[in-house]
């Protein structure tokens, strides 16, 4: 397995241009389900999530032909048929969003079986809002074996949902659904994330017909067809936010492009608080930080547009080296603090009391080996790595893989000694 080694010190300074979200990408991977014509999608990141969920839409009838067009990197999704409407165990696991396959799958074919996807580190993450949404839009939905069996030989009908709670994907499985539904549908208590706005705006541009996406409530009048579109994905607001923190952290100057700051506001009012150097472009945002040590402020993570619990890691990694106490509240996910015993394993000072933790800043880390849990935990390894004295080690990586891309290059790039060692770590 890979391991990356970053030699902290070393200041940041340059350009680091953002790639497409991968949150967005995937979700907009699957609204190809929906249409047997093409669906080209411009601003896509290469990651280990997209390529993955490529080989389950191959297995479902999908062509997935990833290329570089004058818009950078593109992958054209073509579905003329839903060879097999089931996703097994094997290729739902790795990947949780898999599961939203479900609901385009029957929408389009009246059927399908889709593995559950279980729980992960972060949280126990069930999908009874998504099932409960798909059965008021009229599907018959059975769980047998660890499966999901959803059927509507008659179509799915329009319905008025209200979601107990906010969910990223119980909306965004709704809205794919019900696109093809009859008649109309009315989501209510949705999330207003931005990559929901994105998804929205990519199946009007195939022909459907939502409007509301970005607020609570989500109105979808269904339509019999939809058709092919060419849809450029959404700047990843949480590739950006990291680097900010990155550039926080090391101290430097950075530019960060091909970006909307507006999309982390609630991220870079902190990092201005603490006193790093915030100004928005054109395109996106300058971090910058000289000399001085940061002061410690607190954060609890919400929906949008409140602190995003994807970067709360990243954001309790700056506060190891900050001036003071930081109190980091946690409401999204029960159990997103797996990096704190690794950031320990560096010489953070953090305890950790039900939903919160606090970090006592220390002066200097140290650099350790330390293991990656989670996609967002492993990047605020490597954050704390850039500032740890000599050599931090960071093992099973691709937990990185699966959400950055060029990360090693992109640091790199802007002076950051980090390096990929191939291969196994050595046994004991
Ligand atoms: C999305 O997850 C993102 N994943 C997550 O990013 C992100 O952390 C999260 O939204 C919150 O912003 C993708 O978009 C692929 P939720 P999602 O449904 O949709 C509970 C990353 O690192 N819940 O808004 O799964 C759930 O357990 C990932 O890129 C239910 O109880 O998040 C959680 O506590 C990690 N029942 C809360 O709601 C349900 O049916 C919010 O989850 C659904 C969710």
């Amino acid at each position: 397995m890979d391991r990356i080694a970053i030699t902290g010190g070393a200041q940041l300074n340059g350009e680091i241009p953002i790639s497409g979200a991968k949150n967005s990408a995937i979700k907009l991977m699957a609204a190809s389900l929906l249409t047997d014509e093409p669906l080209r999608l411009t601003n896509m990141p290469r990651l280990a999530d997209t390529r993955f969920l490529g080989k389950l839409l191959t297995r479902l009838g999908a062509s997935v032909d990833e290329k570089t067009g004058d818009q950078g990197a593109e992958t054209v999704l073509h579905v003329p048929e839903i060879v097999s409407a089931i996703a097994p165990y094997d290729l739902v696991r790795q990947m949780r969003a898999s599961f939203n396959v479900l609901g385009p799958l029957v929408a389009r074919t009246g059927q399908a079986k889709v593995s559950l996807p279980g729980g992960c580190t972060i949280g126990a993450r069930p999908v009874d809002l998504h099932l409960q949404a798909l059965e008021a839009l009229g599907a018959k939905i059975d769980l047998h074996e660890g499966y999901v069996f959803a059927q509507a030989p008659r179509g799915l009908k329009g319905a008025e949902i209200t979601f107990p709670f906010v969910s990223v994907g119980a909306t965004e499985h709704a809205l794919l659904a019900a696109v093809l539904a009859k008649g109309v549908t009315v989501l209510h208590n949705c999330a207003c994330e931005p990559e929901i706005g994105d998804l929205a705006e990519c199946l009007n541009k195939m022909g459907a017909k939502v409007e509301g996406a970005g607020t609570p409530t989500i109105t979808i009048t269904g339509v019999a067809k939809l058709g092919g579109a060419t849809h450029s994905v959404i700047p990843d607001r949480i590739e950006m936010g990291t680097y900010a923190v990155a550039a926080a952290m090391a101290g430097g100057e950075v530019r960060l492009t091909n970006s909307r700051p507006g999309l982390i506001d609630a991220l870079l009012k902190k990092i201005e608080e603490a006193g790093a150097g915030v100004t928005e472009t054109a395109d996106g945002v300058i971090i910058k930080r000289n000399g001085s040590r940061l002061n410690a402020v607190d954060v609890e993570t919400g929906v949008y547009p409140g602190f995003a619990t994807d970067l709360q890691a990243q954001f309790m990694s700056l506060m190891t080296t900050a001036k003071g106490e930081s109190r980091i509240r946690e409401t999204i996910f029960e159990n997103r603090f797996m990096h704190v015993p690794e950031l320990a394993r560096l010489g953070a000072d953090i305890s950790v009391s039900g939903g919160e933790a606090v970090v006592r800043g220390v002066e200097q880390l140290e650099g350790a080996e330390v293991m990656a849990t989670d996609l967002r935990a492993s990047v605020s390894l490597v954050i704390a790595g850039l500032v740890a004295r000599g050599e931090t080690v960071v093992s099973r990586i691709y937990h990185l893989d699966r959400g950055f891309e060029r990360l090693e290059e992109k640091l790199g790039n802007c002076g950051a000694q980090v390096r990929r060692i191939h291969g196994e770590p050595d046994e004991l």
